[in-house]
């Protein structure tokens, strides 16, 4: 019903993943190449219309669409007074660090992960301990054994879980998610989960809300989303949080009020809204649609035997690609990848050390350029190697 094969000119002077040469194919930051769901469009081009962008509230009806959402996409029961609205994801994980944590305390990572939960902690004077991930070539999960003696360092006071992961596009199981929350609850560490992938799993898939996987989770957490992954609506700056504790929230919704990160401008509502109520028959084809993208990216490394394989994932647009039977010197790779054809990817070790070796290819565009991403990339390896 919906076309995603259809071209769409993303080179605007503004837009901040095509700003690359004119043979170049941007496949990094995560921002899809898709126009966003007709409804939002349609509800955006009326918000301009009426022509006075005055200050924006948060209107009780933001409130009913992201609790309705979360009950019928992701089984979640919210109170409409749990949600707090703020500008973006990263906004709240910065504010969280500075109002749940003191300077120069511990914040917990599981790398490879989001090279900007870094930027969080570090700007903010604290410290990143990290607990890797570990791989068995078929899944990451949790090396359990160095969580605990991280989370049991009195210094650690916060963790940040990515649920669904990116790069990795793993979705965590409730026991795990339950695991990780019955640990930070004997050390005293607050969870803060970014959900903000999670509806981009494999169709038939979805993610465990970290505040479903038990009650204790749900008591020490944070969650902040938004649907700006999901219906690539990065720009407009609409996201939120929610934590059933009073006090919790009541803190950071404090602290991004200080960070002057908690008004919306005049389209972070409607878009949203416009994704929620009526998004939803379009957000399930392109999971489809993105799915076909994966599988190709899957099917094209194995055929073409060029020492790089795929990892197995769940979730996301992004493929986390493992380059160490060519190199583990992915920062060379990527320059090199990009020198020769242009194809501009992001380098494992930008996600810690513990992805060193490993690629990130963004395939959350038309089928057309997954292909000609692919063709630069055999021929770029061909030649490294
Ligand atoms: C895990 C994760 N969190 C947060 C963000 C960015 O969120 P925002 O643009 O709402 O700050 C991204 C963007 O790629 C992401 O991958």
């Amino acid at each position: 019903m919906f076309d995603f094969d259809q071209p769409l000119d993303r080179r605007l002077p503004d837009a901040y993943k095509w700003a690359v040469g004119v043979d170049e194919l941007p496949m990094w930051v995560a921002d899809m190449d898709f126009a966003t769901a007709p409804s939002v469009k349609d509800a955006l081009v009326e918000r301009a219309l009426h022509g006075a962008f005055g200050y924006s509230d948060v209107p009780d009806a933001w409130r009913g669409s992201v609790v309705s959402w979360w009950s019928r996409r992701h089984g979640l029961t919210l109170d409409p007074g749990e949600l707090v609205f703020s500008t973006g994801v990263v906004a709240v994980l910065s504010s969280a660090v500075r109002a749940l944590t003191n300077v120069h305390e511990n914040v917990l990572v599981q790398p490879p992960v989001y090279n900007v939960f870094w930027n969080s902690v570090v700007n903010n004077g604290r410290h990143v301990v990290e607990s890797p991930l570990l791989f068995d070539g078929a899944r990451w999960s949790v090396d359990w054994d160095d969580l605990e003696r991280k989370l049991a360092d009195p210094q650690t006071s916060l963790m940040i879980v990515c649920n669904p992961h990116n790069p990795t596009g793993t979705i965590w199981s409730a026991d795990e998610l339950a695991r990780i929350g019955e640990l930070c609850e004997r050390y005293g560490v607050v969870v803060v989960s970014d959900e903000i992938h999670c509806e981009l799993t494999r169709p038939g898939m979805s993610h465990v809300p970290f505040a479903a996987a038990s009650d204790t989770c749900r008591r020490i957490s944070v969650t902040a989303a938004s649907p700006s992954k999901a219906f690539n609506l990065a720009g407009l700056q609409s996201a939120y949080f929610f934590a059933a504790d009073a006090r919790l929230r009541h803190r950071v919704e404090r602290q991004l009020n200080t960070d002057e990160c908690a008004e919306p401008n005049s389209f972070a509502i409607a878009g949203a809204m416009a994704a929620y109520d009526e998004g939803e028959a379009w957000l399930d084809e392109l999971r489809e649609y993105l799915q076909r993208n994966k599988d190709e990216v899957e099917r094209f490394l194995s055929e073409r035997a060029l020492g790089i394989r795929m990892c197995p994932s769940d979730a996301t647009y992004l493929c986390w690609l493992d380059c160490r039977g060519v190199t583990h010197d992915d920062e060379r790779l990527c320059q090199r990848l990009r020198e020769t054809t242009g194809l501009v990817l992001s380098p494992g070790s930008q996600y810690g050390d513990a992805g060193r070796g490993f690629l990130r290819m963004n395939v959350g565009t038309r089928r057309e350029l997954v292909r000609d991403g692919l063709d630069r990339l055999s021929r770029g390896i061909l030649s490294f190697s």
